[in-house]
């Protein structure tokens, strides 16, 4: 059924807030705040419904025509770009403002007024990984809200050189269900379905950003004794590496940690592991003054009890790409610890889609 609302809010995953007529909650896909909008839903819960638009009555002043033709919220157009409709400055001011409000929420004590956005100079062309899905015939990304996959010949985000290698993906036989994951090293002639590949940030022009801002944070609290987990191949790591630090770097996927031992950066060890609470009981946590960790969408939950078994522990570093799982994980530390000199920085990864890093570091006591 089709109704029409305005849209009040904007939600963690980067969609529209409304109440329906009937009083509930409904989170629509491809809308900005501010903006009056026809909608259709198209999956309902108890309390809550989720829409896409069918007409935007009322069109914010924000709103620009997406400069891709695949992109869309209905099953038929790209999911891919979720904020593309959005003009690039208000993008970053409404990412801030769900982190912001995702603190309130959770009545994270951070120090900063105002927080440092760090927006990317290119909108387009600026992704060096992706994951391709195919359906046999096809092979692109979803469809909004949906599994279909849509046909893609070239994505407007990706780089050059992964563009290319789509289009040798798209002239070989192709698995009826399968992901393709493709980056700068893949080889694209030997490629096969399902592959995995090793981590690695998706924006080097901003991964610039965040390794400068790693190592003047660094240099700010001068660590003797870090652990960093979740360390990938090193690319964090090499901005802690200073005379006189020792580096423990743990990470799950083999392939990273052996990349990473080979560059052989002075003092850090590359130890392979899945983090965990079983896991971390096998390490000698006693002597670590600072804790970094840059943990995938899931956050580590595990880290209040992590920390009890670190006594000399005095800094954190925490860089996270999901806000939800971010702020679980602060505000649980923040009911048994001191959390000191709490800063905030964000870092538009993902420009023209609602992702945030949120970049933190603290200073922690009993
Ligand atoms: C967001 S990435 C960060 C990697 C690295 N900091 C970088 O900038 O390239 C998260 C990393 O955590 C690793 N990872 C995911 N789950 C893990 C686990 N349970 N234990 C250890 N590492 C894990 C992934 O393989 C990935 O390399």
């Amino acid at each position: 059924m089709k109704f029409i609302a305005e849209i009040i809010d904007i939600s963690f995953e980067g969609l529209g807030v409304c109440k329906h007529p009937d009083g509930y909650v409904v989170f629509c896909s491809g809308v900005i705040p501010g903006e009056v909008v026809e909608m259709e839903t198209y999956r309902r819960f108890k309390r809550h419904a989720f829409a896409a638009p069918t007409q935007i009555i009322e069109p914010s002043e924000y709103r620009v025509k997406p400069p891709c033709s695949y992109q869309g919220t209905t099953p038929t157009k790209c999911g891919g770009c979720d904020w593309m409709h959005i003009e690039a400055n208000h993008q970053l001011e409404l990412k801030k403002r769900y982190v912001l409000s995702a603190f309130e929420k959770f009545k994270l004590n951070f120090d900063s007024d105002v927080i440092e956005v760090m927006g990317a100079q290119s909108a387009l062309g600026y992704r060096n990984r992706a994951r391709f899905v195919s359906d046999g015939s096809k092979i692109g990304f979803r469809g909004g809200h949906s599994h279909d996959v849509i046909d893609i010949e070239k994505c407007m985000v990706l780089q050059d050189n992964i563009n290319e290698k789509l289009k040798v993906l798209r002239s070989k036989p192709l698995a009826a269900s399968a992901s393709y994951q493709v980056d700068e090293q893949v080889n694209i002639e030997k490629i096969q379905p399902d592959n995995q590949t090793p981590f690695q940030q998706a924006n080097h022009e901003q991964n610039k950003k965040l390794g400068l801002w790693l190592k003047n944070t660094a240099d700010q609290i001068q660590p003797h004794k870090i652990l960093e987990l979740f360390c990938g191949s090193g690319n964090l790591t090499q901005h802690l590496v200073a005379e006189g630090r020792s580096i423990t770097a743990v990470e799950a996927d083999s392939v990273s940690v052996r990349v990473l031992n080979e560059k052989a950066f002075q003092g850090v060890k590359g130890i392979r592991g899945t983090i965990g609470e079983s896991w971390l009981g096998r390490l000698d946590l006693s002597e670590f003054d600072t804790l970094v960790m840059d943990p995938p969408r899931a956050g580590f939950a595990e880290l209040s009890e992590l920390i009890h078994k670190m006594p000399k522990l005095k800094n954190l570093v925490y860089i996270s790409c999901d806000v939800s799982s971010y702020t679980r994980d602060i505000a649980k530390l923040q009911k048994k610890y001191k959390l000191a000199d709490f800063k905030v920085s964000l870092l538009d990864m993902f420009p023209n889609t609602h992702h945030i890093e949120i970049l933190s570091s603290m200073t922690l006591s009993k």
